[in-house]
């Protein structure tokens, strides 16, 4: 079967729709628990206005220590605009994810630039930062909180754009878990045979129970690339009735379970978001979390 390469973002999209600040240590003790498991890829932070996201004040530290510690690891961080990528870059990471939403209205919301201007300055970050390594993530890209349904016409139109600005890895984004798997193979398949020589990912939320099917729906297209977070936390505080990830223990068992191979232990990972559910106060959706330890090593 297949490698599936999964991007861990509980540390930021998870940790961002947290209201009560999370101690640093605690972040590093998650982020510790999610490598120690064998996910090879973290987003771990964003580089955002603090009066936007205040729990990701803390990034560049973040970024510095966990650098340090793994070293070996594929360590990406949000950004939203050049100087977000100035910053990160200042701090050593080079995996950036730049986002932008295919909707108008939500990229205002989130980002407070039209699209076209986000697409400008994509541009500038393009021209002035060769060391970042881009990832163009598209929100909304299978429905807008404020507007509802993206045509995929819209969503080729987003990409197109980036790929122009020579961007070949992008994120397809359920912001808001609007998509059906009907709805995601459709656009996968479309994607996937337009633009060949891009790596897409999917990121999605779990809002209407689909996290799953969604994620399998696009995996069966030929993504290998796919986005969760641990315990299923995670939300976008400017997409309202958004709720939290895939969540990515979940996810490994699925998986792993199916023959993919993820590299992850499944039961490690299972500890980590339990770590992360006794020591946070957020809305987690995850599954296996709210099973006792004693029922999940049996199918380990
Ligand atoms: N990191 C930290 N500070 C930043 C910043 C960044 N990436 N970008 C801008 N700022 C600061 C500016 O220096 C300025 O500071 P000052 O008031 O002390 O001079 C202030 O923020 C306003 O700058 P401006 O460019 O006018 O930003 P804005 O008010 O239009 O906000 C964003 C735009 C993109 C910075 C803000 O909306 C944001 O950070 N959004 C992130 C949203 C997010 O993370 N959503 C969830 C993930 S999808
Ligand atoms: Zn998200």
């Amino acid at each position: 079967m297949e490698e599936i390469k999964l991007v861990e973002v509980g540390p930021r999209d998870g940790f961002q729709n947290v209201c009560d600040f999370i101690p640093t240590e605690i972040k590093l003790n998650i982020i510790d628990k999610i490598a120690q498991a064998g996910v090879r890829n973290i987003m771990i932070t964003s580089f955002v206005s603090p009066r936007a996201i205040p729990q990701m004040r803390d990034a560049r530290e973040v970024a510095g220590i966990c650098l340090e510690r793994y070293p070996r690891l594929h360590l990406s961080a949000l950004v939203p605009n050049l100087r977000g990528t100035q910053d990160a870059l200042a701090a050593g990471i080079r995996e950036l994810a730049i986002v932008i939403s295919v909707s108008e209205a939500h990229n205002r919301a989130n980002v407070n630039r039209t699209p076209a201007e986000s697409f400008v300055e994509l541009g500038h970050i393009v021209d002035n930062c060769p060391e970042a390594q881009i990832t163009l993530d598209l929100a909304t890209t299978f429905g807008c909180p404020f507007t509802g349904q993206i045509p995929l016409e819209q969503v080729q139109a987003a990409v197109h754009q980036g790929y122009d600005l020579g961007i070949r890895s992008m994120t397809l984004c359920d912001t808001i878990g609007a998509a059906h798997p009907a709805q995601v193979r459709r656009y996968v398949q479309a994607l996937l045979e337009q633009f060949p020589d891009v790596e897409f990912g999917v990121h999605i939320h779990d809002t209407r129970n689909m996290g799953m099917v969604n994620t399998l729906a696009a995996i069966e297209c030929g993504i290998t690339s796919v986005q969760a977070a641990l315990g299923g936390l995670g939300g976008c505080p400017f997409a309202p009735g958004a709720s939290g990830n895939t969540s990515s223990e979940d996810l490994v068992y699925m998986l792993n379970h199916m023959g993919y191979r993820t590299g992850v232990d499944e039961q490690k990972l299972l500890e980590a978001a339990r770590y992360a559910h006794e020591h946070i106060k957020g809305n987690f959706s995850g599954h296996q979390i709210q099973i006792a330890p004693d029922k999940t090593e049996l199918f380990s």
